[in-house]
């Protein structure tokens, strides 16, 4: 018999060898308590949480968590069902509604992760003889969506606009053509050209989807996303979005403008055979979309973080992902697997939580410290913050 686990066997020697180093495993840390959106009990410490999606902070916000609790009350515990069977409720077309008013689109579809909005949507809409053109750095929910598919995959060079347009100009002019870009990328929390690569895929004739995932709720006027701020939104074809970042509870959605967007409904895979999400979740959801529409004070704030989280870090002496701040996200690039797992580790025992970020997920083979800002971060936190990378980078030996 041949063992099917043998295949996995590089990666548990590479893990064992870096346990082996006395280092604390960084991909298993319990949250024992969790205080607010910004503070957790971890080990026994109250510790500074930096490596959350929250970025708007509303996990812990009044009226989300008021919703839920009547909804749970209302509706029970979960569907038990699909969308298209018994498990559509009142709440599910609210919460579909609050995302048609948030994005100002005709359509909405909630899905039961951000994943599955990627992996159903790409797979349903891009099919044989069809092309699906993305960047190479591309989150593993598009590329599952895409192996799912049967159309043809051409990746382009990362945020590079020639490349793309080159790629779409060797594609036969009649074949039907999907591009897929995301606002923010994750890794290195850089934001896409997007205006530019929007308009040499519609010279080419191709749609667009913009996975908005890392955006929604912070970048833009209204927290429509990186499409919205670079003013490109009505050019977009296809926003995916997620609630388990800014919205702060868990699913996933897809808005457009086609008019023949409804159709999926039916012809989805991801979206019909699996269950839809609890009435206590699309409630909290909801309320929670609703109030983003009107969260430019907090969107204002978490720049600001942004800003004295990127200057502070560089002047230390770190070496981050971007040159300027472009969103909540801000890497800090590591110099190898090993040293990135120790600094991981004196920063949780400085009680800072950041995530160590390592390839496959990560692009040209990068070990990153990621961290991601709410906006319930005070401004004394980030000062905090900054105090505990200070000593810890001096102890592992990354600045001096
Ligand atoms: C760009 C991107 N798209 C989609 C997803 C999937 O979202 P969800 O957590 O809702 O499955 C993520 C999650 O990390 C993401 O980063």
């Amino acid at each position: 018999m041949t063992d099917l686990f043998s295949k996995f066997d590089p990666l548990i020697q590479q893990r064992e060898t870096l346990l082996a180093t006395g280092v604390t495993d960084p991909y298993n840390l319990v949250m024992e308590k969790v205080i607010s959106p910004t503070v957790a009990i971890c080990n026994g410490r109250e510790t500074i949480l930096l490596g959350t999606y929250n970025y708007m902070g509303m996990t812990f916000d009044e009226d989300v968590i008021a919703a839920g609790k009547d909804a749970l009350d209302k509706f029970g515990s979960g569907t038990t069902g699909s969308r298209v069977l018994n498990g559509t409720y009142q709440g599910h077309k609210e919460c579909e509604d609050a995302l048609k008013e948030f994005y100002a689109m005709d359509h909405a579809m909630v899905f039961s992760t951000g994943y599955q909005a990627n992996l159903g949507i790409i797979s349903t809409i891009a099919g044989k003889g069809d092309y699906v053109i993305l960047d190479i750095d591309s989150h593993a929910s598009i590329y599952d969506g895409c192996k799912m598919g049967d159309a043809e995959i051409v990746a382009f060079r990362h945020n590079d606009v020639d490349a793309l347009e080159k790629r779409l100009k060797r594609l036969p002019a009649d074949a039907g053509k999907l591009v897929v870009l995301e606002g923010v990328y994750s890794m290195l929390g850089d934001v896409a050209p997007l205006k530019e690569m929007i308009r040499v895929s519609k010279e080419a004739g191709a749609m667009v989807l913009v996975d908005e995932a890392h955006s929604m709720g912070f970048i833009g006027e209204n927290g429509r996303g990186v499409a919205e701020a670079q003013g490109v939104l009505d050019d977009v074809d296809f926003v995916i979005g997620t609630f388990s970042k800014s919205v702060g509870t868990v699913g996933g959605f897809c808005v457009s403008n086609h008019p023949k967007f409804e159709i999926m409904r039916l012809v989805c895979r991801p979206y019909v055979f699996t269950a839809s999400l609890p009435p206590s979740v699309v409630a909290t959801a909801a309320t929670s979309i609703r109030k983003l529409m009107h969260g430019s004070n907090k969107r204002a704030h978490l720049w600001e973080n942004s800003k004295v989280l990127h200057k502070g870090l560089r002047d230390l002496g770190f070496q981050l992902g971007t040159d300027e701040p472009q969103s909540a996200i801000i890497a800090v690039i590591m110099p190898d697997l090993e040293q990135g797992a120790m600094m991981w580790e004196a920063l949780l025992e400085e009680g800072l939580y950041v995530n160590l970020a390592r390839p496959p997920a990560t692009p040209a083979g990068m070990t990153l410290l990621r961290c991601s800002l709410c906006a319930e971060h005070s401004i004394d936190q980030v000062g905090e913050i900054l105090g505990r990378f200070e000593r810890a980078g001096k102890r592992v030996g990354i600045i001096s």
